[in-house]
């Protein structure tokens, strides 16, 4: 069977993935908290946590709520900043099979350009996904997501601060995020991953404040599946680019759903919390459905639900 996926077809060197499964950023560190527990190699990528210039400390605590369907955060980009991610991580990933691709965040636009400059040629990293979508930040981040305008800007100004893949991460806090995404795609970018997080809150009835530190935070999990499906589904249908599907996918017929609906790879988060191995898991089971229903060629059921 052959799973692999081309993510930047248009790109000179391309992103070849051996499979449409990659980690979603922020939900499996640098990859190597997690080489112990399964042979992470076998995935099709890897995406790193959400790396900022300077390192974060991230917002108060507490920073993570359960709900009944989903996981509510409000990390805030915690990370040990690019010049950290370059030195101690990057060697490593240099060693690894599975392509690496650095999640970046800014509070400017030119942060994410001097990230993009800064990683540009550093072996071990294969392509920068701009996050342009997290919720949990005073300055940035979503707020380039939420208009069209503003997520075009902060894609060109990366793609040509890089000769790397950039894929850009939309967010779903958007009046239109099929405008955001048409405007994404033709400010140059390679792929379009989505979505983020939900904007969310929790409130402790006994103390009578905001469950998390931030007050509000990103939903994720299975309760986000269908708005993220939805989503890819309408994305898909109006840009050429590979699509990222994530957003709730916890099993291998999750993923083949994203698939059908117009994506070319897809990402696992919130799933690996509660079951570390759960990319492998979903990998595994996309192997199994394309066997028992006779599929050789992954690409012959992206967006098998459009047609
Ligand atoms: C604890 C946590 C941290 C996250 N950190 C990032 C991040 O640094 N950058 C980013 O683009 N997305 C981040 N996300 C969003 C996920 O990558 C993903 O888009 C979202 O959780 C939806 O997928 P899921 O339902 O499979 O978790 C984070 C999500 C969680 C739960």
């Amino acid at each position: 069977m052959n799973l692999s996926v081309q993510l930047a077809p248009k790109h000179k060197s391309g992103l070849l993935l051996a499979n449409p499964v990659m980690t979603a950023a922020g939900t499996f560190g640098y990859g190597t908290e997690y080489s112990h527990l399964f042979d992470i190699q076998k995935l099709g990528a890897i995406v790193c946590k959400g790396t900022t210039l300077e390192p974060r400390d991230g917002n108060p605590q507490p920073r993570l709520a359960e709900t009944a369907s989903g996981l509510l955060n409000s990390i805030g980009l915690q990370n040990i900043g690019v010049k950290a991610l370059i030195k101690e991580k990057a060697p490593i990933w240099a060693n690894w099979r599975v392509p690496v691709i650095v999640n970046i965040a800014g509070e400017r636009i030119d942060d994410y350009a001097q990230l993009a400059r800064e990683l540009d040629g550093i072996a071990g990293i294969s392509g920068i996904e701009v996050n342009i979508s997290c919720p949990n930040i005073k300055a940035g981040g979503a707020e380039f997501g939420a208009s069209p305008e503003s997520a075009a800007r902060v894609t060109a100004a990366v793609k040509s601060a890089t000769s790397l893949p950039v894929l850009v991460k939309l967010t779903p806090n958007t009046d239109d995020i099929v405008k955001v995404a048409v405007a994404v795609a033709e400010a140059g970018a390679d792929a379009i991953s989505l979505i983020n997080t939900v904007k969310g809150m929790a409130i402790d009835i006994t103390t009578r404040r905001p469950l998390l530190g931030n007050k509000t935070g990103g939903l994720s999990g299975p309760a986000i599946k269908p708005i993220a499906l939805a989503m890819v589904y309408e994305v898909a249908g109006a840009v050429e680019l590979p699509v990222i599907g994530c957003g709730g996918i916890t099993t291998g017929s999750d993923a083949i759903e994203f698939i059908m609906a117009g994506a070319s790879a897809i990402q696992v988060g919130t799933a690996s919390f509660a079951n570390p191995r759960a990319p492998l898991d979903v990998l595994e089971g996309i192997e199994q459905f394309m066997q028992k229903e006779g599929v050789n060629n992954l690409t012959e059921l992206i967006g098998a639900a459009r047609r």
